[in-house]
């Protein structure tokens, strides 16, 4: 597997660790309202940046553009499917963020399983089959400038140290939630 692609793999596993948090969240009956209230509003600015704006930011800016140029449909093709199941997560994290601000807990609840489950299959198309794909048309070199990419992406447009401040979270969801 190349560096890019290895990449965003390894970030499919913080998303994917995070949604099993999700599941634990939304089916423990024991979480006070107040509790529930915090974990939404962090998930949500953990989509937001992570998984939208970062992970979701690499894909569009810069890998499906290349795979485009390689060949790989856009219109009508897996791009293109991709694109739109990343817009239909967007809309998903949104309402989520609405239901918070109108305290509507079940409303929050039922988005979040619509993105859970969304980004559970948007996730295992893209390591099954369109990173396959990659890998197959996109040489070391290309896979090396994608990832260098990345790293420039990740420090201009997500911030230095945020990448990580991220990733603290999610353990300390563990911690302060008894996961
Ligand atoms: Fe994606
Ligand atoms: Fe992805």
């Amino acid at each position: 597997m190349g560096k890019a692609t290895q990449d965003l793999k390894n970030e499919h596993e913080a998303i994917l660790h995070v949604l099993t948090i999700v599941d634990i969240m939304l089916s423990a009956d024991t979480k006070q309202d107040a509790e529930m209230f915090k974990f939404g509003t962090e998930l949500v600015y953990f989509l937001k940046t992570f998984a939208d704006k970062c992970h979701h930011g690499k894909e569009e800016n810069y890998l499906f553009n290349e795979l485009i140029a390689r060949g790989i449909p856009n219109e009508g093709g897996p791009i293109g499917v991709m694109l739109q199941e990343h817009r239909l997560g967007r809309e998903y994290i949104a309402s989520m963020d609405q239901a918070l601000s109108s305290k509507d807990l079940d409303d929050f609840k039922a988005n979040a399983i619509r993105y859970r489950d969304l980004l559970r299959n948007h996730i295992q198309k893209e390591n099954d089959a369109l990173f396959v794909m990659a890998d197959k048309v996109l040489d070391d070199a290309r896979q090396d400038d994608l990832f260098e990419k990345f790293t420039e992406f990740e420090e201009t447009v997500i911030g230095h140290g945020i990448h990580e401040q991220l990733h603290a979270m999610i353990n300390q969801w563990e911690a302060e939630f008894s996961l």
